[in-house]
């Protein structure tokens, strides 16, 4: 297949040597003390404290009053928090990297990420999705987990739903690790089934094998069913749509093509690259007739399908082909402890700042609720004058 030229980019030899030593270095048994080395002397102590405070914790009060709930400036009701745990990654996927290493954020103690959490639960965020770069390179990551899956939801006191993406390099030997913490389910990016291709995309070899045995071992562990997100690139990996119907129906996994929005660090998106929802639907229905599924709840972005024999599932994510901004429910927090309140935004909010300051639970509440009133109604890919975001996925996360 011929590569555009934007793509057409070598795996680093030194790759696979770097993935390995990143994997013993991203795993701390639960219940571990929590590596301090990076933090101010002050701070690790105060760590100590938000960690046993967090721990000790009783369910949340049940909060009686939806009105309390935190909304945006459209009235849209914030449930769904994403967290980025560090914006490093193993791979170097080309819609994503650059693949010359790119700008790298800071990552915060995890104690400064479970208060945020905590703040945002007790204003009415049920769901906690963990994202990276690749969050499972985080130092720490399942002590986060598991103290996330004892805080309980502000308005019905029920456990958060906690899920992660993840590229799944480091799946196999980690996902019962991460049931045992707590997480409920993930979601793998896995953009080809064809392994040639699958490393020209991520620029690691034996990549599709490492993803693919993750994938099953996170099915083992009841972390299933796992959703795979496949951005799918004009001329690049269109032409897997077909292979990836037959992957969901044979390994029994959710597979959602994403469009591809501009997002990543170089500048390569046009509106030809996008592989609009339509044409996916048309390719699918004409190897097997499709039906459609109901959503599970309105902010749902995935329109989903099955085959007219019941088997496999398959989501449409069309950002840019259908927007689903009104029904947007997400807020965003970076690896760097900044708030995002869109993916498009031009501006992040410095939430970390503020709790660096000394604020109190109380002020950072009240800023917060300022800060989203502001959120974007929708974004404006592919109208005149749009304006690319001030970062990039691999620094905002997903
Ligand atoms: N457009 C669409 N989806 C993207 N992702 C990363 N970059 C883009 C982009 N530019 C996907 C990843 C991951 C999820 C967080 O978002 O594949 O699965
Ligand atoms: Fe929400 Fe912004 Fe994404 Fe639209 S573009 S769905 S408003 S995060």
């Amino acid at each position: 297949m011929a590569l555009p030229p934007i793509f057409q980019r070598d795996i680093p030899e030194e790759a696979s040597e770097a993935l390995s030593a990143d994997h013993a270095a991203a795993r701390l048994p639960v219940g571990a003390p929590l590596p301090e080395a990076a933090l101010p002397s002050d701070a690790a102590g105060r760590l100590r404290g938000i960690l046993s405070e967090a721990a000790s914790m009783p369910a949340d009060p049940v909060r009686s009053s939806d009105s309390l709930r935190l909304r945006d400036g459209h009235q849209r009701a914030l449930t769904d928090l994403r967290l980025s745990v560090t914006d490093r990654c193993n791979y170097r996927c080309v819609y994503c990297r650059t693949g010359n290493g790119g700008e790298q954020f800071t990552e915060l103690p995890i104690a400064h990420y479970l208060r945020m959490v905590r703040i945002f639960v007790s204003l009415g965020v049920e769901k906690v999705r963990l994202t990276g770069g690749e969050p499972l390179l985080r130092h720490g990551l399942l002590d986060l987990i598991s103290e996330i899956s004892r805080m309980r939801t502000a308005f019905s006191g029920t456990p958060l739903d906690i899920a992660m993406t993840s590229n799944g390099h480091l799946l196999a030997t980690m996902a019962e690790d991460l049931k045992r913490a707590g997480l409920a389910r993930i979601t793998v990016s896995m953009d080809a089934v064809d392994p040639e291709t699958f490393a020209r995309i991520t620029r690691v070899p034996n990549s599709f094998e490492r993803v693919r045995d993750g994938i099953r071992a996170a099915q083992r562990a009841g972390l299933g069913p796992v959703k795979i997100n496949c951005v799918l690139l004009r001329g690049f990996n269109d032409s897997q749509i077909e292979a990836f119907a037959e992957f969901s129906r044979r390994e029994q996994v959710i597979v959602r093509f994403i469009e591809f929005m501009p997002l990543e660090e170089d500048r390569s998106w046009s509106p030809d690259t996008v592989v609009p929802m339509r044409e996916i639907v048309e390719r699918l229905n004409a190897m097997r007739p499709l039906v459609a599924l109901p959503a599970h709840h309105a902010s749902e972005t995935a329109r989903r399908f099955t085959f007219d024999d019941g088997l496999g599932e398959i989501g449409i994510i069309a950002p840019v082909s259908e927007p689903f901004c009104g029904q947007c429910s997400r807020v965003r927090i970076t690896s760097d402890g900044k708030l995002r309140t869109c993916l498009f935004s031009q501006l992040d909010h410095d939430l970390i700042g503020l709790m660096l300051k000394g604020a109190t639970d109380d002020e950072v509440i009240s800023w917060i609720q300022k800060v989203v009133l502001h959120k974007e109604a929708r974004h404006h890919i592919g109208e005149p004058g749009f304006l690319k975001p001030s970062r990039g996925m691999v620094h905002i996360g997903g």
